[in-house]
C-alpha cells in the first residue's frame, strides 16, 4: 500500500547518503545499517502525519530521512558489545559484526550527523524541526542510559521505572516523527498536540510489543535475536506486568492512539487524511516482528 512512499523514503536515504561525502568504509557500513532493510516505521509515520495535517509529503522527505538515520544510529550502537551485544539485526549481521567495533562506533557517529545534514538542507529548512529532532534525540540516549545502567530516581517504583525507559528510548523518536510531519506541513498548535499525543502512545505501545515479541518469537522470524532480555535483567513489560498484562496494555493504548486521531479528523483540515495513520496503528498492535 505505501510501496511508493517507501520508494521515496530510499531515495532520500540515498541522497543524504551521497550527500555526505563519506570514506569508502564509512559509506559501506553505514549503507547496511541504513538500507538493509527495516520497517521504516519512523519516516512512514513523518509522511503519513503531513498527510494528516493537509501537507503535501514531499515538504516532509528530508525530515523523513533524517528520523530514520536517527533510529539507525540508536540500532548499530543498541547491538554493540557494550549494549546488547547482538550480531543479527534484520535478518543479517549487525554492523560490528560484519565491519567490526571501531567501524562500527564511527558509522553511528556519522549516521547521526547525517540526519542533521538531511534536516537542516533544503531551501528552507525549519529551525523546529531541528529543534524537535534534537531533543528526541537527546531523550532516546537517556533512555538507553536508564535502560543499560539503571540511576532512576529512588521514588519510582517498577512500572515507573520501565515507562520512563521506554518513553524515552522507543517512544521519543516516534513520538517526533509524528510532530516533524505536523511541522512540515505547518499544522496548527492543536494538531500539533494531537499528533504528539498519538505518537506518544504509539511509541509505547511499540516497545511493549517489542518486548512481547522478545518473549514469545524465534529469532529466525523476528531477524534480530530474541528471548534474551529477561535473562539479560531488562526491565521489559512482560518482566513486570506479565505477558497477559502486557497485551491488555497494547490494547488500552491502541485505543488511546485511536482516540488521538479522532481527533484530528474533527479537525475537518482540508485535504487531510488519518488513513495512512490508521493503517500503521493496525499494523504495529498486531506486528509480530
Ligand atoms: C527496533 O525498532 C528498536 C526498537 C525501538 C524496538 P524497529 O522495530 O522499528 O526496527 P526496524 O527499523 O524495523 O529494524
Ligand atoms: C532499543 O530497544 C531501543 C533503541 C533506542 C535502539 P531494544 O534493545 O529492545 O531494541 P532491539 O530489540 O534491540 O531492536
Ligand atoms: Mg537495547
Ligand atoms: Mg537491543
Ligand atoms: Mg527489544
Amino acid at each position: 500500500m505505501h510501496a511508493a512512499l517507501l520508494q521515496h523514503i530510499d531515495d532520500a536515504l540515498n541522497a543524504a547518503l551521497l550527500h555526505a561525502e563519506l570514506t569508502p568504509q564509512l559509506s559501506d557500513a553505514c549503507r547496511h545499517a541504513l538500507l538493509g532493510g527495516g520497517k521504516r516505521l519512523r519516516p512512514l509515520l513523518v509522511l503519513a502525519s503531513a498527510q494528516a495535517t493537509g501537507g503535501p509529503v514531499e515538504s516532509a522527505f528530508r525530515a523523513a530521512a533524517a528520523i530514520e538515520c536517527v533510529h539507525a544510529f540508536s540500532l548499530v550502537h543498541d547491538d554493540l558489545p557494550a549494549l546488547d551485544n547482538d550480531l543479527v539485526r534484520r535478518g543479517i549481521p549487525t554492523v560490528h559484526a560484519k565491519y567490526g567495533e571501531a567501524l562500527a562506533i564511527l558509522a553511528g557517529d556519522a549516521l547521526l550527523t547525517i540526519a542533521f545534514l538531511s534536516a537542516s538542507s533544503g531551501s528552507a529548512p525549519n529551525p523546529r524541526v531541528l529543534s524537535e529532532l534534537s531533543r528526541a534525540t537527546m531523550r532516546m540516549i537517556n533512555g538507553q542510559c536508564f535502560d543499560t545502567f539503571g540511576g532512576f530516581p529512588e521514588q519510582f517504583d517498577a512500572a515507573a521505572r520501565l515507562d520512563l525507559v521506554h518513553h524515552n528510548k522507543t517512544g521519543a523518536l516516534i513520538e517526533c516523527a509524528c510532530v516533524l510531519g505536523g511541522l512540515s506541513s505547518n499544522a496548527s498548535a492543536s494538531s500539533l498536540a494531537d499528533l504528539r499525543s498519538f505518537g506518544a502512545t504509539l511509541g509505547l505501545m511499540f516497545q511493549i510489543v517489542d518486548d512481547v515479541i522478545d518473549e514469545t518469537q524465534s529469532t529466525e522470524h523476528v531477524g534480530k535475536a530474541t528471548g534474551k532480555d529477561r535473562e539479560a535483567g531488562k526491565l521489559t513489560y512482560p518482566v513486570v506486568h506479565g505477558l497477559e498484562e502486557s497485551r491488555a496494555a497494547v490494547a488500552r493504548l491502541h485505543d488511546d492512539a485511536r482516540g488521538a486521531l479522532n481527533r484530528l479528523e474533527t479537525a475537518s483540515i482540508p485535504g487531510a487524511s488519518t488513513a495512512l495513520l490508521e493503517a500503521i496503528l493496525k499494523t504495529c498492535v498486531s506486528r509480530t516482528r
